[in-house]
């Protein structure tokens, strides 16, 4: 059947997914359905700070190399994913152990100099789009998370700077904010809070290209999210009217509420993806699809508490199962 690139391509669009720990050779046959679907691809976890700089002194290429190296073979492009995670618990050890001595703001705006030149010159142009900022809002409150980098120099100024200095370094890279906000009821205060973080950004003349809609979506069935479409229009709408290009990075279906029955399951998983890229790829400055994995085996959600069934039965939450055969949200 046609790829998925091929089809997006037809509509404009571009198709990728995360590849996350690669076979010795990288030509598994997993890996070879990812480069026959995909147009791009993005590392699941190679190429965030602590991947690459599990301790102070050189950034640690090797891993991120061969899966840059693997794609260019193949002709596809690479995503950066992500030049700084603002949660305590995604920021390196080291960086949260640092002392920062007399000058704490001087000392912050250094670490982050230091780590976002390494990683962009080292790309150079390998890499055409970086999410810069992942996750800055709190999805309860809608402010800004505190980090030991922020407190030191303030949260909006130091989302800033990131920006900055990947646009230095990466000067022709797309530069995106990328977060979870979601469609569904109870995300009125993380959509709010986005919202307000890049009307501010706007406001300072901050460097960013576009907005990251990460698309976990599933936490809250058909009809839900149906109901919520008016809200999420309104969310793309201002989104856009702000001049932010959009995303679809990281896209995965939880089917956690859905029916023990397979095709029960895949059918609802199917119908949740439609609702929303229905209503998502219709604006047309989403033009970039990602899955956050191809076939179910190898879903982060296998293991993510949230994500858990009651009934203990593996997700479902990909286009292809752990056989590597297409299900309904392939189609
Ligand atoms: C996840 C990876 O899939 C896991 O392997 C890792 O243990 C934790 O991070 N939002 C993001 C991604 O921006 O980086 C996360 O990836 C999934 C949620």
């Amino acid at each position: 059947s046609e790829s998925l690139k091929d089809i997006a391509a037809r509509k404009g669009m571009r198709f990728g997914c995360a590849v996350g720990r690669r076979s010795e050779g990288g030509d598994s046959a997993y890996e070879q359905l990812l480069a026959r679907e995909c147009g791009m691809i993005v590392a699941e976890n190679a190429t965030k700070w602590p991947a690459l700089q599990p301790q102070p002194g050189p950034h640690r290429f090797a891993a991120a190399d061969q899966m840059v190296a693997w794609a260019r073979e193949r002709r596809l492009l690479v995503r950066g994913h992500t030049l700084l995670w603002q949660a305590r618990r995604w920021l390196p050890d080291w960086v949260n152990q640092y002392d920062f001595g007399a000058a704490p703001a001087r000392v912050a705006e250094r670490l982050m100099t230091e780590h976002i030149k390494a990683v962009c010159t080292h790309f150079g142009r390998n890499i055409f789009s970086y999410d810069v900022v992942n996750e800055a809002v709190d999805p309860k409150t809608g402010e800004l998370i505190g980090n030991v980098l922020n407190q030191k120099m303030g949260a909006l100024e130091q989302i800033d700077l990131a920006f900055v200095l990947a646009r230095q370094y990466a000067p022709n890279a797309q530069l995106v904010y990328n977060d979870y906000m979601g469609p569904g009821a109870g995300s009125e205060k993380h959509r709010a809070g986005v919202l307000a973080l890049l009307a501010a950004l706007r406001a300072r003349g901050t460097p960013i290209d576009a907005l990251g809609l990460q698309s976990h979506i599933g936490n809250t069935l058909p009809a839900a999210a149906t109901a919520a479409g008016s809200d999420w229009r309104k969310f793309l709408d201002q989104v856009s009217d702000m001049g932010y290009d959009l995303l679809i990075t990281e896209f995965d279906v939880n089917d956690r509420q859905l029916p023990a029955d397979v095709a029960a399951r895949d059918a609802g998983v199917a119908a949740i993806a439609r609702d929303y890229l229905d209503l998502t790829l219709s604006y047309p400055r989403c033009r970039d699809f990602l899955l956050w994995g191809m076939a179910d085996h190898v879903s982060w959600l296998q293991q993510w508490d949230d994500a858990r069934r009651a009934d203990g039965l593996p997700q479902r939450c990909t286009p292809y199962d752990s056989d590597l055969r297409p299900k309904p949200l392939r189609e």
